[in-house]
């Protein structure tokens, strides 16, 4: 491996993204570009990688702390060589540099390894990877002589009608040699349509020392630039391929690739089944045999082995084994639901801990609870959590049975196997083993309806059983 340092450009506005975020902040499935880029030249093999920041620089760095890149500053951008000059300092005094755009999001590591072993043997001083595209518009073209050799870039706004014509273009990414880069950057102008100073200047440089070599990429998705939002959704769709195609050959199924929506940083053991139209994003992790039914959401959770989820949304929410989830519960942030739970329709947690083997079949809000194992939560309960102004926990043990449309006002506690009959509402703390009601007490007079003169009128002549 020939480029131990890269410099990757991530300091120009991205004006045609038309956003306050700096370009190579915008994420495709899951991850910014910026991040993508790194990741890939990482693998490649490149141990120092700099990464040229400039426009919302602040931001930049802060999305890529995590990342153990190294910072060259651009305060004022005026072009690809003017940013590549900016990490000059920074770069060792021989070997060979990787340059790469941080707009270019679906390169691999595959592609740059190759990339920098054809630099290698072609002795070259620069050699930059190019694609053939049937639409080469936004992109610089390859200029070559007759017999094919490698002349200069030129940017599409400096090109001739026949330049424009040429479909061989510059994917924005290069290997160079380190003293060539010393030499040659600080000698570029800035005489062009766009009075900036441009990297791929380099190659008609390194050209006139016979020292310049094209590598044509394979896959000409991989070296696709994104600068608007119609590129962003392009590349986000190959993507999303690559990333269900990765998992199916890891040994997941999905049913429909193409409406299922997985960030690249979602982990999924094998057997485990994903249904249409679902998305999985974030850090999220799903265990092994799991069962993700149609029309799911979750983000940033851990799913363990056998559990089953179907047309539900979870967040931030860790789920243990063979637990049942759905159809439409919803999970919001910070829940900790044991094992072998049942979490039916129409039920919604909340910040709340659910022991193993407890169940809420339908209909209920538990909120900031610690609920215990094997306990009933009926249909209707509410974990009535805030009083208007703050929010309170509800705690209840184990084996507590909780009546249907039961109310359990915070703060209190239910301890260890009482039961709440349906219907109460619970305001005192219960203990252990103990009942709890609280109803209006229901009387029943006879005649009443006549004597008030309520009997509703009969609109429909025959009983349910004649229809
Ligand atoms: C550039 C190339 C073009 C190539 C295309 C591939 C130049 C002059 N043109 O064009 O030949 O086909 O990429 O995608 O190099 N940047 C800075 N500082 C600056 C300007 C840009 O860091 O002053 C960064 C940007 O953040 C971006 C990258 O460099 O990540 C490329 O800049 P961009 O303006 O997108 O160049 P293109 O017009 O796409
Ligand atoms: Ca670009």
């Amino acid at each position: 491996m020939n480029c131990k340092t890269a410099v990757i450009l991530a300091a120009g506005a991205g004006t045609r993204m038309k956003s306050a975020k700096p370009k190579v902040l915008h994420s495709i499935m899951g991850r910014t570009m910026v991040s993508h880029v790194i990741s890939q030249v990482r693998k490649s093999g490149s141990e120092k990688i700099i990464v040229v920041v400039g426009h919302g620089a602040h931001q930049v760095r802060e999305a890529l702390s995590e990342e153990g890149v190294s910072f060259a500053v651009q305060n004022e951008q005026l072009g690809t060589g003017h940013a590549v000059l900016q990490a000059l300092d920074m770069i060792p005094e021989e070997g060979g540099v990787f340059i790469v755009c941080g707009d270019t999001p679906l390169i691999t590591a595959e592609t740059l390894e190759k990339f920098s072993d054809y630099h290698e043997k072609s002795g070259a001083l620069l050699t930059v990877l190019t694609a053939q595209y049937d639409d080469p518009s936004g992109y610089g073209r390859i200029i070559r002589d007759q017999n094919g050799g490698l002349l200069r870039i030129v940017e599409q706004k400096d090109a001739t009608d026949s330049e424009k014509s040429v479909r061989e273009v510059n994917a924005g990414m290069y290997c160079v040699s380190a003293q060539f880069l010393r030499e040659s950057l600080p000698r570029l102008t800035n005489d062009n349509a766009q009075h900036e100073y441009y990297i791929t200047d380099l190659v008609a440089m390194a050209a006139e020392k016979d020292g310049a070599s094209a590598y044509c990429a394979e896959d000409v998705d991989e070296v696709m630039g994104v600068n608007n939002r119609v590129q962003l959704a392009a590349a986000a769709k190959i993507m999303r391929k690559r990333v269900n195609e990765r998992l199916m050959m890891d040994g997941v199924t999905i049913i429909d690739p193409d409406s299922t929506y997985i960030d690249d940083t979602v982990v999924i053991g094998n057997d485990t089944e994903i249904g249409p139209n679902t998305i999985i994003k974030g850090n999220t992790r799903i265990g092994i045999n799991v069962t993700i039914g149609e029309g799911c959401q979750i983000e940033d959770s851990v799913i363990e082995d056998d559990v089953d989820i179907l047309k539900s949304v979870v967040k931030e929410s860790h789920i243990g084994s063979r637990t049942h989830v759905g159809p439409f519960a919803y999970l919001r942030p910070g829940n900790e639901i044991g094992e072998e739970c049942k979490i039916g329709d129409f039920v919604e947690f909340k910040n709340s801990v659910f022991g193993s083997g407890s169940k809420a079949s339908h209909l209920a809000y538990i909120g900031d609870a610690d609920v215990g194992n094997d306990c009933n939560v009926g249909c209707g309960v509410i974990f009535a959590n805030y009083d208007g102004k703050n929010k309170h926990r509800t705690t209840v043990g184990d084996r507590v049975f909780i009546g249907s449309n039961s109310n359990l006002v915070a703060p209190v506690t239910v301890h260890d196997d009482a039961f709440i009959a349906a219907g109460t509402t619970v305001t005192k703390e219960v203990t252990e083993g103990a009942l709890s009601i609280g109803r209006v007490v229901d009387r029943m007079e006879e005649g009443w309806v006549d004597k008030k003169n309520l009997r509703r009128e009969k609109l429909h002549s025959s009983h349910k059983n004649d229809r």
